[in-house]
């Protein structure tokens, strides 16, 4: 561990007490480009299911869609963990959902008198501002370094965002009454990740549906797609869908890309 600052110094502990097989080991770095790239590099040099690599700041941050990832040095949770998981690429989104939900929860349990919930397809949202994002991305589909690299943003201490994105997010600190502690959060989200994605890499959504659907940002908001459809978002499907009725009635189920709110 390289200069952990003070919320996160128990975080060996506290993640060795959830039983969990994900955060071990634990490696904190300074700074590095994006946590994501550390763990696609040591999965292919044969790095264990369960590894994490979480760092204080990221020079080179990615988001979905081939987004910039920004964050303040030590205000948030940044962190990557390499699941060696054998998943057909069809399967990779409702990984991410999972993953959106683990961390949903653990968002909610610091914060719990805050409507935390997940945005389909991977952000975790309260009152429409993102408190976290997660980008999942698979090494090598089969083969002995076949893997997965569940990447996680939450901010957690900002008070402020940049201008781009500030009118968009919030963070634990703003949702929670008491200061949130990192390494309480990173070991939650590691035991619902670590329970949650054997769950579901195994049985698909079926079991954490009922969980997803209540959690579900956008059920019932008026919606427009990246393709410009607009219409009501009517809940996330069992192959982690989400079904849009359009004013005609006739209803959508999107696989991937994003939905926005409408007005
Ligand atoms: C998104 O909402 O677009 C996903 C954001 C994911 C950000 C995290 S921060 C840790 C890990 N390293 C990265 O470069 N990205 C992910």
């Amino acid at each position: 561990m390289t200069n952990a600052s003070f919320d996160l110094e128990r975080a060996p502990e506290l993640i060795a007490a959830t039983g969990a097989a994900l955060g071990r080991p634990l490696e904190i770095l300074d700074e590095t480009a994006s946590t994501n790239d550390v763990a696609k590099r040591a999965a292919k040099l044969g790095a264990p299911h369960g590894a994490t690599w979480l760092a204080e700041t990221q020079t080179a941050g990615r988001g979905r869609q081939g987004r910039v990832w920004l964050a303040q040095r030590g205000e948030s949770l940044l962190f990557s963990v390499l699941a060696r998981i054998v998943c057909p690429p069809s399967r990779l989104p409702l990984l991410a959902l999972a993953a959106g939900l683990a961390v949903r929860d653990a968002v909610a349990k610091a914060a719990p008198r805050a409507d935390v919930r997940v945005k389909w397809p991977n952000d975790v949202v309260c009152e429409g501002k993102k408190v976290a994002g997660i980008l999942v991305e698979s090494i090598g589909a089969t083969g002995a370094n076949a893997a997965l690299v569940i990447g996680v943003g939450i901010n957690v201490h900002s008070r402020t965002f940049p201008a781009e994105i500030s009118p968009r997010a919030t963070s634990v600190a703003l949702l929670a009454h008491a200061p949130p502690e990192r390494a309480q959060l990173l070991a939650d989200v590691l035991a619902g990740l670590d329970k949650d994605l054997t769950l579901v890499a195994a049985k698909g959504l079926g079991l954490v549906h009922a969980r997803l659907t209540k959690a579900d940002a956008l059920a019932g908001a008026r919606v427009v797609t990246d393709a410009g459809m607009t219409g009501t978002a009517r809940g996330i499907d069992t192959e982690g869908r989400l079904l849009v009725a359009s004013e005609d009635g006739e209803r959508t189920a999107l696989v991937a890309g994003e939905v926005h709110l409408v007005g």
